[in-house]
């Protein structure tokens, strides 16, 4: 069997599954939907509009294609692979009900209650009544307390007030912002954990599940994890902080009892599943769930992949993932994100992009370029993702900033500390 595959999203994420995919034997065409200019370096880029289910199923009709992977979230939680599915079409990502798991705290959050999977406590709030919502603030009086708009907000729907005052000014925030006032319909209240963040990442058929890899994120901006919240800064893995005894509890503490939750609900999931956790001090707990793979997490643990990623992603549609052998190399790899100045506020776009060519023996994936004449242009916040492998995590984290170095636009900013949280850990 060979497969035209179409690829929906244009991120850094996307061009490393393109990078993927199009190493594989399997593969016949790659298209992707809008792609990047790396992704046209892979396969063919098509402007499509992928909120228009009905123009992604025209377009997989004359296109001849067998499978359908999905990067983003937006449209799995608008149905995308229950409307291509109900045609008969395979398509890898979840289900709208699955995606739920992302599309909807509440929803993730009642999961995890109903097959005790550790996470924060919580409580939920509707918008109409905030009041109660404050009562409960003022009640527990037990700051920082985490805010979280049930619904996607783009990254942008979850606050941590350290005071009553801050939190009664979040909540009337969220009342009026036009940007979050749908999102914030429904509240989520919840306990702020104390650890160290980390992301384990599995791959499932809707039966069974693999652990594909785990990875530490970089969301803030700043230097040491201030200042705001990004897309993600730089990512490193494997992540030191998920040790083999941390690792074993979220494979039997959460991820089996997701996969098999899900399943025994009538609601399986297929797909890559995200579990952001808090390693506390009890133990690795939810933070979040994600419906797709990280960005840049992806970065870092698609190219440690050694077996054929289109194989083991056909696999999954086909609920066969159990005779599924992955392998994976045992090479440390750092990806830092170079973002637009000023990002993730305002920037400028449309700066050329030097040194490109001048980068040895690591992996540049595009995020926000644009390419005319052969000449690329910044086009987005979060730009390129250099990502270096090595033996270790310091020689890797020392590989992607040499080579790094090398590429400039005016403006590039990029954290110098990415993977500096990994290696305390082995000192
Ligand atoms: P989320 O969108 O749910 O991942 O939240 C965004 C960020 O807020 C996370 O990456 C954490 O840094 C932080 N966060 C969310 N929930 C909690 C929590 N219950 N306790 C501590 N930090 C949290
Ligand atoms: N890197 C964070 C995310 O993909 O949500």
């Amino acid at each position: 069997m060979s497969y035209n595959v179409l690829l929906i999203g244009s991120g850094g994420r996307e061009h490393a599954l393109a990078w993927g995919i199009a190493r594989s034997p399997l593969l016949n065409e790659l298209y992707v939907a809008p792609g990047n200019p790396g992704t046209a370096e892979l396969g063919r880029n098509t402007d499509l509009d992928v909120s228009d289910f009905e123009a992604v199923w025209q377009f997989v009709q004359k296109n001849a294609i067998d499978l359908t992977v999905v990067g983003p979230e937006q449209p799995l939680v608008d149905g995308i692979a229950n409307f291509l599915g109900a045609k008969g079409h395979r398509v890898f990502g979840p289900k709208q009900q699955a995606a739920m798991l992302e599309g909807s705290k509440e929803f993730a959050k009642e999961f995890m209650d109903r097959h005790s999977i550790p996470t924060a406590s919580y409580k939920v709030f509707d918008q109409d009544n905030f009041d109660e919502a404050k009562k409960y603030i003022t009640e527990q009086d037990n700051y920082p307390v985490v805010l979280k708009a049930d619904g996607l907000a783009g990254g942008k729907g979850v606050f941590i007030p350290e005071s009553e005052e801050e939190a009664m000014e979040v909540l009337d925030e969220l009342q009026t912002s036009s940007s979050l006032k749908e999102a914030a319909s429904r509240l989520v209240i919840e306990e702020f954990m104390v650890g160290e963040e980390a992301s384990v990442f599995a791959i499932c058929d809707g039966d069974s599940y693999q652990v594909i890899g785990n990875a530490q994120d970089h969301k803030r901006i700043g230097e040491g994890d201030t200042g705001l919240n990004t897309g993600g800064m730089g990512a490193y893995s494997p992540a030191p902080v998920v040790t083999d005894e941390v690792l074993e509890r979220v494979e039997k503490e959460i991820i089996a009892p997701t996969v098999q939750g899900m399943r025994e609900e009538d609601n399986p999931y297929c797909g890559f599943l995200y579990c952001g956790l808090m390693i506390t001090k009890e133990g690795p707990k939810v933070v979040e769930y994600n419906c797709r793979f990280g960005d840049p997490e992806c970065q870092v643990i698609i190219p440690r992949m050694k077996s054929d990623l289109l194989k083991v992603i056909a696999a999954c549609t086909e609920n066969k993932l159990g005779d599924t052998d992955i392998q994976f190399d045992n090479q440390f790899r750092t990806c830092v994100v170079l973002v637009s100045g000023g990002y993730p506020t305002e920037y400028k776009k449309g700066k050329e992009i030097h040194g490109l060519e001048d980068v040895e023996g690591v992996i540049v994936f595009h995020a926000g370029t644009r390419r005319e004449n052969n000449t690329c242009y910044t086009n987005g916040g979060r730009v390129l993702n250099v990502v270096g492998s090595a033996d270790t995590l310091g020689e890797s984290i020392k590989k992607t900033y040499e080579q790094l170095k090398k590429i400039d636009f005016d403006k590039a900013y990029y954290r110098s500390d990415i993977g500096v949280k990994g290696l305390k850990h082995l000192e």
